[in-house]
C-alpha cells in the first residue's frame, strides 16, 4: 500500500517511547512495582482499574478491558487517527517519519475530508437557500421533523439534474474518490446523488465521511448510500454516533436502530442516545465501537420475520465482545411499525417504557434455541446443546458466558461444566481466559492451560524468551494440527529477527491480525508463573509441545504400519522415533 508507514518504524518509535510518560502526561499515575495505576478514562469508575506496564509497554483496564500500546492510547484518548497517533509520538522523540510515509496519504486523506465537508455545505445550502430547496424542506415538515432538527443534523439537498455538484466544486477526482461523483467510461462525470435528502455521516471525531440519500418521492432506490471510500467503511461506521459522543461521553446505553429518520425522530423526542447502521447488518466492528461508549446496547428491530433474522445477525455479531460486564438488548416493534412512526404515534414516554422492556440477549438467544424444541424429551434437550455449542464457542470465556451456560445446565438437565467442556473443545474460547472476570470473581477462571497457550502468554509476558528456542528447534515446531501452534511459531521468528521487541510493540503488529484478540486476552493473562521461573516454564511448555508432536507422528506412522502402508523411509522414522519415545 502506498505510504504505508513501515512496521520497523513502529517497532523503533515505539522502543524509544516510553507509555509511562506518554499516559503520565494526561492521567495522574500512581506506581505500584512495574506497574502504574489510574482511575479508567473510558469508563466510569471510583477505584483505579486502569493499568500501565512499564515493563510490557502497554496499558489494560481490568474494568472495562480496554487496551493498548501508546499508539492506541493516543488513537482512544485523544481520537486521533493512527497515522496521527504515530507522527505525534514520533515528534515526542525526534523520529522522523519515514519519507514514504510521510505526507502523500495524509494529504491524500485530507483532501477527500475537504472535498466531502464542501460538498456537506453545498447540499445544505441548496437545502435552506435555493428555490428548489423548498419541495425537499416541505417534504422533511410533512414528515414531522422539526427546522432545529434539520439543522442541527444538518441535513441537505441534492437537486434534481445530472451536475449540480460537478460544476459547483472543480475537484473532480477527489469528488470521485470520496463516491460522490460517478466517473463514466468515456471519463466524463456526474452527481451521484440527484433529487435526494441528504443526510450527513460523521465519524466518532466529527469529520463528515460519506452520506445517505433519500429520494423526496417513491423510487428506486429509496435510500442511496456514499459507496466505501479511503474514509468512509458503512460495516465500522454508524450513523449519529458522532452526536451521541457529542452530548454524553458516557451515556448509560445506546439504541441503535436501521435508519437515518429513525434517529431524528427519536432525537426530536428527546431520545438522543441513538445511532443508526448504514444498510448493512451490525458488525461486530460497530459493536465493538459501540461498547466503547457505553454498557448497554438496546438494538431495535422490527418485529417481522425480516427483523427477528436481521436481529440475529446482530446477536451472532455481538457475542464475540461480550464481556466485561458489557449487556445486550432486543426491542422488536410491532408488525409495520419502526421507531420512527412509533415515536411519533406514541410519545417519548411510551418509547421509552418500551425501551426499558426490551429483552435481554440471553432471553432472546434460548427463546430462539427453544422454540419448537420438545424440552420434555432427551433428543429435544440434546438438540438444544447441540445449537447452542457453536453458540457458546465465539462468547470470550467470561461471567457472561458462564451464566448462559449455567442457564442452558437447568434447561438441559446437564452439569454447567460438562457443558463448558463441550464448549471448550472450541480454540476461540480457549484462548481466551480473562483477567478482569478472574479478578472480580477472586481467583483465575477454570482455564485449562495447554503448553502451546502457556508458552505463547510467557512470550508475550517476556519476548526475550524466544532465544530460548534455536533454529532447529523452531523447526521441529513448524505443525499446522495444532490449534496456536503456527502462531507460537511466527511470534518465536519475530523475535529472533528483533530480540529487544517489547511486548506492547509485538502486539502492536498483530492489531489487525485475526489473532490479536487472542494475544491481549494471553498479554493480560496472570499464567502465575514468578519472575524466576519463566525461563524454566517457558522451556517446559515448549518440550511439552514438542512433545506432543511426537506422540502424534508415532500414532500416524503406527496406523500405517498397521496397514501395512509404510515406505522405506517412514520406517526408518518410526524406528527412531519408537526409540525415543
Ligand atoms: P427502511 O426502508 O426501513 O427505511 O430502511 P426508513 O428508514 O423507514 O425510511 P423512511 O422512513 O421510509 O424514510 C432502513 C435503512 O436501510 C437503508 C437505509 O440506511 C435506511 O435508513 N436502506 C434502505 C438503504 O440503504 N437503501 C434502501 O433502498 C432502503
Ligand atoms: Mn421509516
Amino acid at each position: 500500500m502506498a505510504g504505508k508507514i513501515p512496521e520497523r518504524f513502529i517497532d523503533e518509535l515505539l522502543s524509544r517511547t516510553d507509555i509511562v510518560d506518554v499516559i503520565g502526561e494526561r492521567l495522574q499515575l500512581k506506581r505500584t512495582g512495574n506497574n502504574h495505576h489510574a482511575l479508567c478514562p473510558f469508563h466510569g469508575e471510583k477505584t483505579p482499574s486502569f493499568t500501565v506496564s512499564q515493563t510490557k509497554q502497554f496499558y489494560h483496564c481490568f474494568g472495562c478491558g480496554v487496551h493498548g500500546t501508546a499508539i492506541r492510547f493516543l488513537m482512544e484518548y485523544e481520537r486521533m487517527g493512527f497515522r496521527e497517533a504515530v507522527s505525534r509520538l514520533a515528534q515526542r522523540v525526534g523520529l522522523e517519519l519515514p519519507a514514504a510515509a510521510r505526507e502523500e496519504r495524509i494529504e491524500r486523506h485530507a483532501a477527500l475530508y475537504r472535498v466531502v465537508g464542501r460538498a456537506a455545505e453545498l447540499y445544505q445550502y441548496w437545502l435552506q437557500r435555493r428555490p428548489e430547496g423548498r419541495r425537499a424542506l416541505n417534504y422533511l415538515k410533512a414528515r414531522g421533523l422539526s427546522a432545529e432538527i434539520v439543522t442541527r443534523f444538518e441535513l441537505g439537498f441534492a437537486p434534481p439534474g445530472w451536475n449540480h455538484l460537478a460544476q459547483a466544486i472543480s475537484d473532480h477526482h477527489d469528488l470521485v474518490a470520496a463516491g460522490l461523483l460517478v466517473q463514466r467510461e468515456d471519463k466524463r462525470v456526474y452527481d451521484r446523488f440527484r433529487d435526494r435528502i441528504m443526510f450527513p455521516i460523521r465519524d466518532q471525531r466529527g469529520r463528515i465521511i460519506g452520506f445517505g440519500g433519500r429520494l423526496l418521492g417513491d423510487g428506486q432506490p429509496k435510500y442511496l448510500n456514499s459507496p466505501d471510500s479511503p474514509i468512509f467503511h458503512k460495516g465500522r461506521e454508524l450513523y449519529g454516533l458522532d452526536k451521541v459522543f457529542e452530548s454524553d461521553r458516557r451515556p448509560a446505553d445506546v439504541l441503535v436502530v436501521e435508519g437515518y429518520m429513525d434517529v431524528l425522530a427519536l432525537a426530536q423526542h428527546g431520545l438522543p442516545h441513538v445511532a443508526a447502521t448504514l444498510g448493512t447488518a451490525t458488525s461486530t466492528a460497530q459493536v465493538e465501537r459501540l461498547f466503547r461508549l457505553t454498557r448497554d446496547l438496546i438494538f431495535c428491530f422490527d418485529g417481522d420475520a425480516a427483523g427477528r433474522q436481521a436481529a440475529w445477525r446482530a446477536l451472532m455479531n455481538t457475542l464475540p465482545v461480550m464481556q466485561g460486564g458489557r449487556q445486550a438488548h432486543f426491542l422488536f416493534l410491532p408488525e409495520g411499525e419502526d421507531p420512527d412512526s412509533f415515536v411519533r404515534s406514541r410519545g417519548r414516554a411510551a418509547t421509552a417504557a418500551a425501551l426499558r422492556e426490551a429483552q435481554p440477549l440471553s432471553d432472546f438467544l434460548l427463546e430462539r434455541l427453544t422454540a419448537g424444541v420438545d424440552m420434555t424429551s432427551i433428543d429435544g434437550r440434546a438438540r438444544l446443546v447441540d445449537e447452542a455449542l457453536p453458540l457458546l464457542q465465539r462468547l470470550p470465556v467470561d461471567v457472561f458466558r458462564r451464566m448462559l451456560i449455567e442457564r442452558l445446565a437447568v434447561l438441559t438437565q446437564l452439569e454447567p461444566d460438562y457443558i463448558e467442556a463441550c464448549a471448550g473443545a472450541g480454540e476461540r474460547s480457549e484462548l481466551k481466559p480473562i483477567a478482569r472476570s478472574a479478578r472480580r470473581l477472586g481467583e483465575m477462571p477454570a482455564v485449562r492451560r495447554t503448553p502451546v497457550r502457556l508458552a505463547l502468554a510467557l512470550l508475550l509476558h517476556r519476548p526475550a524468551l524466544a532465544q530460548l528456542v534455536d533454529n532447529d528447534e523452531l523447526d521441529s515446531l513448524r505443525d499446522l494440527t495444532i490449534p496456536g501452534l503456527p502462531l507460537l511459531v511466527q511470534l518465536l521468528e519475530l523475535v529472533h529477527v528483533e530480540p529487544h521487541i517489547s511486548s506492547g510493540a509485538l502486539l502492536e503488529r498483530y492489531h489487525d491480525s485475526e489473532h490479536a484478540a487472542a494475544l491481549w486476552k494471553l498479554a493480560t493473562w496472570d499464567p502465575m508463573v514468578p519472575d524466576f521461573g519463566m525461563e524454566a516454564e517457558f522451556r517446559d511448555a515448549v518440550a511439552r509441545v514438542r512433545g506432543l508432536l511426537h506422540r502424534k507422528r508415532l500414532q500416524y506412522l503406527n496406523e500405517r504400519l498397521q496397514r501395512g502402508e509404510l515406505t522405506a523411509a517412514e520406517w526408518q522414522e518410526w524406528v527412531r522415533l519408537k526409540r525415543h519415545s
